[in-house]
Parts: structure tokens; C-alpha cells; sequence
């Protein structure tokens, strides 16, 4: 549901490609805009290609020897399509049309590039006309060449309509003995979308459905990189990590994981403001996965709903993030019924109970599970996969995440009793408004008892202790030569709000800032692991700096932006929010590598040769983090269970910022004006002052409410 545009000009002819997918289409759809700015005629031609794959991306990356002898086309009335398999299982094809009468196209992949040539220099192209072949096996592809005679100062649009096509079993073929595809299903299609009229239509009503969905949160503060992300790239990003996970982008092949459960469960937190109604339908998928033990598969396949029985379970941080998952629900949508929706375990018929009985049974688990000081005990991992502290594998090829050799009673997490302390508040929260005000005291004296816990034995003196392995030693300790301190347990300690009483999260991330702080982001750990540690597992396996092993991993950059601000301290949160901020990473483009729109999981850390460039960009839980972080902590606009809260902690030096917010379909324009240094906020509501600076929608139904808040 997105569009590129791509332009080029050369020698007086300028071409604009719009590429864009209809909503509720099949269909891409690529509109090219060709212009003469020459004093006279110009004759030119155009060239567009797809290189098709033969459906199944395992079997087509390794089976050559039976799929170089299967590929099938027709080309139809300047039609491609192609069809391979579909004489036999398949009932799907695809089809690649051209508005403007052809002057030749290429099926085979050998004919339209010649040997030895790439997609990059294709012989035909060089030649200027193309070679009318149809593939016999080989390598199926679709290219069409248009010849356009351009007078002086015209413009011509051409479009190009990529489909896909299910045809009904009874109906595959035309006539019905034949061999030959079946395309009264598609001719309209591809008439309508031809019409550069109707192609026009359909981007704008794509258009109208993007301008509704980032039209929920704009804003206008004093920095263009903070509008620009906020407001387009960060949330569209959001969307595109709801969508698809983990599984396929230019660093994953779309053939390994499925949705992850800890990952979905993030992913909804950036993205639940724009479509709940959507949010909701995967909370009830994952909650349909939990295991009757509360644990829970690490990832579930999108397509069948069950959980990844090749990864399994034991990533004991797993349940707590189902629990945010639906806090943040709830806060957006004040939607309880969700509460009460029956979801099985494991998807076993006869074992459905309320989801609200799955959050209890996510926090019964990890009490069920401490270890040898009362902490988490950590499982195969926690929100690090890499920290494999029961793992102990030798064997290459060995996988970090399933393999395991410890009986895992020892090694514990202070990351996962943070986590347990937020999840189990934001639960206590929960169960009082929801009628469970037993559970609710229940909930709230565990976490206590946990915090006290992570103060006794997960504190180090001047940072949060990281883990303890499966020896009962400390990881993330100054007793340490490698990885003393570590991101994750103080970043969330601190969002937690644990520490922030006692000095120890103040402590906490000025540790993190001495030691952790780059001009790139905050590395995940310091010193980096110079080499492999049997004990530790894959964080070790990756070469100082990159991943895991001390990287700029985006992720979790924001709980420590989120920490700042937890503190009052919104320059520093901010400061940090621009070090990975993409946009204001464009002028490094040389050094960061990557687009500059769009969040990458890391960035190389200080310890890596190739410090600050960027991988691994679009799927990553930065997406949703940092819009949390940069939204509802640092500008302040958050939602609450009772209303829309208003705490900005913004840099001491803005003035202020304007923004809308839609929350529960009342319109909110808020004003923030700062008067003095501070983070105090005085809230005016439609011109009346108001107690405190949580705005509930207006009780008698109006949909806009107009807030203004001095802060000093
Ligand atoms: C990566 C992790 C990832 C894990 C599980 C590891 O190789 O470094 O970021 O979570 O695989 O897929
Ligand atoms: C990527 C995974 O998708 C995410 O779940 C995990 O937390 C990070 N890697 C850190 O290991």
C-alpha cells in the first residue's frame, strides 16, 4: 500500500516513475511519465521487465534441475502472463500489461539480457529492440518495449499493470478442455487500470486512506527531521513492521520466521493508533499461541495461526510483552470487551478462557520460574536472542536459539524482572478498572517485591546488573572484563520507574551515557566480547561492534530516551533521539549507508571498523520504540486508560510544538508553550483550566477538544 517515485533525465528527456499498490488489489501498478524538453521531435523507447519466480522461494533458489524445465507463458493480445505449474496444482498466475500498443517484448531471461550480461546492461536494451521470445523452461520473465514519438515539449504517461490471479479450480482454463489460462477473471482488471484515468483514481484514494492514517498524529515542532518522522516515515514504518514481522525485506528472505510473538506484540504499540480494529484481531492470534503454561512460541505462522514448533518456547521474556500489547490496546481504544474475548492455548479447541486470564497466566509464569536471588530465571534468551546463557554450543551450525545444554535453573535476567515490574504494573492497572481489584493488589505486591529484588541483587553499584549466567556469575558487572554494563536492564529498569526514588536511575543512565553514549547511538554493551564464550553463546559469536555484540542495536536506544524523560531530562532523551534519528543521519549518508527514512535494526558500534553504517533496515522493533518514545514521552502526547495525557519533556530550548491528535475519535489540537526550563505542565481545556493533565474525551460527544499547555 505504498508508492516510490523514481525520476531520471538525460539529454533534454525527462521520465518520472509512480509505483504504487491499489488498495484491495492485487495489482502494482507503475505510471511513467515521459516528457520531450527538446526544441524538437524525439523518437524513444521504453523498456520495463519483471523477472518472475516460480512461486515457491526455497525450491526456486535450489531446485534447478526440475524448475529450468517447467517455466510457461502466454502472451496474450500484448499480455504476458505467466503461468508455470499452472497445467497441473496451481490455480494462480501473473500477468504484466501495457497501456500503449508494443513494439516488442521478451518472455525468456537469456534472450533479453544475451550472454553474459546483467539486469544492469540487457543486450536488447543495448541493441534498442527487443526479441518477441517465449520461455520454454529457463527463466520465465515479462518485458515490454513502447517506441513513443515525442514532439517538441510533449508529455506521454504509459502504464504498466503487475498482477497475480487465483482462478477458480472448475474454471482454470478457456475453452475448458484446453491448456490455455482462463482470463475473463482478469481482462477487466487490467482494462480499468490501463486507463491512466482510473490509475490516477486509485492512487488517490490510496492517497486519502495514507492522509487518514498519519492525519491520527501531526505535529509541528521546531525540527524538520522530528515533523518528517513523525509525521509520514516513522509511522508508515510502523505499518510495514505490523504487516510483515520479521519475514521478508531486503535482509530477510521471507522464507525463515513467521511473526514473532515478542515482536508482534511491540510492533502493535506504534502501529495500534491507526488501525486498532487490527491490533485487536493479532492480540487474540498471539494470545491463541500462549502455551496453557503461559509461556509461549516464540513465533506463529501467519498463514496457519500455530505456533513455530521449530523454535519452540523457553524465551522467558516472551508472555510480558502480550500484557503491553494489550495495555496499549486498551489505552488507545478504551475497547474492555477484548478483556472478556475467548482465546484457546496452543490453539486447542476446548482450552479457551478470557484474554485476561492469559495476562494472568503470563505473569504466573515467570513467578513459577525464579531462580537461585528471586530474578527471572532467563530461559533460551530474552529480548536478546543472542544471550544464550544455557546454550553451551560447539558445533557449528548449531542453532543459538534452540539448542540447549544447561538445565536452565540458574541463569537469571534482570532484564526480564524489569520487564516482569512494568508488565505486572501495567496489569495491576488492568484488573482494577476491569473489576479485579484482588488481582490488581496481587499483581502490584509482586512487583514490589520484585524491585526490592532487582535492588538487592541486581544492582551493581552504579548500573543495573544485566544477567547472572548459568555459573551464578554476574554479567553486566564491574567485576567483569568484557560486558560490564549493558542496555537493556538499565533502559528498563528505568522506563519501569524503578529507581527513580532512590538515585539508583539517575545512576543508572549517567553509567549508560559514560560508558554506552556514541555519536551513533548507544551501543548495546561495553566492552565488546573479543572473542567466543562457550557460556554465553551467539552475543559472542558476532565480530566486536556489530549486532548483538556491542552494536548500536536502534531497538533499544529508545528506552533509554524514554528513561530521560522518566527523569525530566528531555535534552539528553532528545539528544539521543536525533543520533538515530534517520533523517538527521542523511547528511552522513557517506558513513550511515542506509535510506535515510527509515529505521535500521543496528548501527555498526564504535568497536566495528565501519562505526556508524547502518544494516538491516525497515523490520526492525525500532519502528514502534522510537514512535513511542519521540510521541508519547519526549512531545509528551500519550494515551492513558482514562484519557490523553499531556507531559512533554522537550529540550529546554524549544518554544514549544503545535499537534493533533484523533484519540477516540475526538479531534485533540493542542498547543505547548514553554514559559520556563522545566517540565510543568498547566493545561487549559477549551479555555478552562483543568486539574492535573490527563484529557478524558468530552463527556457530551463533541469531536474536538482544543488543549493548551504552558510548561516552566
Ligand atoms: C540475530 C538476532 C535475532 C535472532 C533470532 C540472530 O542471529 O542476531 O537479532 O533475533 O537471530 O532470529
Ligand atoms: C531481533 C528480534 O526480532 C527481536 O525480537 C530481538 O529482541 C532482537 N533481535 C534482539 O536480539
Amino acid at each position: 500500500m505504498g508508492y516510490t517515485t523514481i525520476g531520471s533525465k538525460f539529454a533534454g528527456i525527462e521520465a518520472h516513475t509512480r509505483y504504487f499498490v491499489p488498495l484491495d488489489e492485487n495489482l502494482e501498478i507503475w505510471q511513467l511519465t515521459v516528457s520531450n524538453r527538446r526544441a524538437k521531435p524525439a523518437r524513444i523507447s521504453v523498456f520495463a521487465s519483471v523477472e518472475f519466480c516460480l512461486w515457491d522461494a526455497q525450491d526456486d533458489a535450489t531446485n534447478f534441475q526440475r524448475n529450468y524445465n517447467i517455466g510457461e507463458v502466454e502472451v496474450v493480445d500484448g499480455v504476458i502472463y505467466h503461468k508455470t505449474e499452472y497445467r497441473e496444482r496451481r490455480n494462480h498466475f501473473a500477468f504484466f500489461a501495457c497501456s500503449e500498443p508494443k513494439a516488442g517484448f521478451d518472455t525468456a531471461r537469456d534472450a533479453f539480457l544475451g550472454p553474459y550480461r546483467g539486469w544492469d546492461n540487457p543486450a536488447t536494451v543495448a541493441a534498442g529492440q527487443l526479441t518477441n521470445s517465449i520461455a520454454h523452461g529457463w527463466a520465465p520473465i515479462g518485458a515490454h518495449q513502447v517506441n513513443l514519438d515525442l514532439a517538441a515539449g510533449e508529455t506521454r504517461q504509459i502504464v504498466f499493470v503487475l498482477g497475480y490471479q487465483e482462478n477458480p479450480v472448475d474454471r482454470k482454463f478457456d475453452p475448458p478442455d484446453s491448456q490455455t489460462i482462463n482470463k475473463k477473471t482478469v481482462k477487466p482488471v487490467i482494462a480499468k487500470y490501463l486507463d491512466a484515468k482510473e490509475a490516477d483514481a486509485a492512487f488517490d484514494r490510496l492517497r486519502a486512506h495514507w492522509d487518514k492514517l498519519l492525519g491520527i498524529f501531526q505535529v509541528d515542532t521546531p525540527d524538520a527531521h522530528t515533523n518528517r518522522m513523525v509525521n509520514i516515515w516513522n509511522a508508515y514504518q510502523c505499518m510495514a513492521t505490523f504487516n510483515m514481522s520479521r519475514s521478508a525485506s531486503s535482509f530477510e528472505s521471507g522464507i525463515g520466521r513467521g511473526l514473532g510473538f515478542r515482536d508482534s506484540n511491540q510492533d502493535l504499540l506504534g502501529f495500534v493508533h491507526m488501525v486498532p480494529a487490527r491490533a485487536r484481531e493479532r492480540i487474540l492470534d498471539l494470545a491463541s499461541t500462549q502455551l496453557e503454561s503461559g509461556g509461549a512460541y516464540h513465533q506463529y505462522q501467519p498463514l496457519t495461526k500455530r505456533g513455530n514448533n521449530d523454535i519452540g518456547s523457553g524465551f522467558n521474556d516472551d508472555p510480558h510483552w502480550l500484557i503491553l500489547g494489550v495495555a496499549a490496546y486498551l489505552k488507545e481504544t478504551g475497547d474492555w470487551s477484548i478483556l472478556d474475548e475467548l482465546a484457546p492455548y496452543d490453539n486447542k479447541p476446548g482450552t479457551e478462557e478470557p484474554l485476561y486470564e492469559h495476562l494472568h497466566r503470563s505473569f504466573r509464569y515467570t513467578l513459577e520460574r525464579l531462580g537461585p536471588h528471586g530474578l527471572p530465571l532467563i530461559g533460551r534468551a530474552d529480548w536478546n536472542d543472542c544471550l544464550n546463557l544455557n546454550c553451551f554450543s560447539s558445533t557449528p551450525g548449531n542453532s543459538f536459539q534452540t539448542t540447549t545444554n544447561r538445565d536452565g535453573k540458574v541463569a537469571e535476567s534482570v532484564f526480564i524482572a524489569g520487564l516482569f515490574v512494568h508488565a505486572s504494573r501495567e496489569l495491576a492497572a488492568i484488573a482494577g478498572r476491569h473489576g479485579h481489584s484482588g488481582d490488581a493488589t496481587c499483581f502490584l505486591t509482586a512487583a514490589d517485591r520484585m524491585e526490592q529484588t532487582i535492588k538487592t541483587h541486581g544492582w551493581d553499584g552504579e548500573w543495573f546488573l544485566r544477567a547472572y549466567d548459568s555459573f551464578g556469575e554476574k554479567i553486566g558487572s564491574k567485576e567483569r572484563e568484557e560486558g560490564k554494563i549493558f542496555i537493556e536492564s538499565n533502559g528498563f529498569c528505568v522506563l519501569a520507574g524503578i529507581g527513580l526514588d532512590d538515585g539508583r536511575a539517575a545512576k543508572a543512565l549517567a553509567a549508560v551515557r559514560e560508558h554506552l553514549a556514541t555519536k551513533h547511538g548507544l551501543v548495546l554493551h561495553q566492552p565488546a566480547y573479543t572473542r567466543y564464550y562457550l557460556h554465553l553463546g551467539e552475543i559472542s559469536s558476532y565480530p566486536p561492534g556489530y549486532k548483538e555484540n556491542a552494536g548500536v542495536f536502534c531497538h533499544v536506544n529508545p528506552w533509554v530516551m524514554i528513561g530521560e524523560t522518566r527523569l525530566g531530562h528531555g535534552d539528553e532523551a532528545y539528544d539521543y533521539y536525533l543520533r538515530i534519528n534517520p533523517s538527521a543521519r542523511e547528511e552522513i549518508s557517506e558513513v550511515h549507508r542506509c535510506e535515510p527514512y527509515v529505521y535500521a535494526q543496528m548501527i555498526a558500534g564504535k568497536d566495528a571498523p565501519t562505526f556508524g553504517e547502518a544494516k538491516n533496515s525497515w523490520l526492525t522493533g525500532t519502528a514502534a520504540w522510537n514512535y513511542c518514545a519521540i510521541a508519547q514521552w519526549i512531545l509528551g502526547v500519550r494515551p492513558t486508560y482514562d484519557g490523553l495525557e499531556i507531559a512533554p519533556v522537550i529540550p529546554t530550548g524549544w518554544p514549544g510544538f503545535t499537534a493533533t491528535r484523533i484519540f477516540r475519535g475526538v479531534a485533540y489540537k493542542i498547543a505547548i508553550e514553554r514559559k520556563g526550563a522545566g517540565n510543568r505542565v498547566a493545561l487549559t481545556v477549551d479555555g478552562a483550566p483543568i486539574e492535573g493533565n490527563i484529557v478524558p474525551p468530552p463527556a457530551d460527544g463533541r469531536k474536538e477538544v482544543s488543549i493548551s499547555a504552558v510548561l516552566s
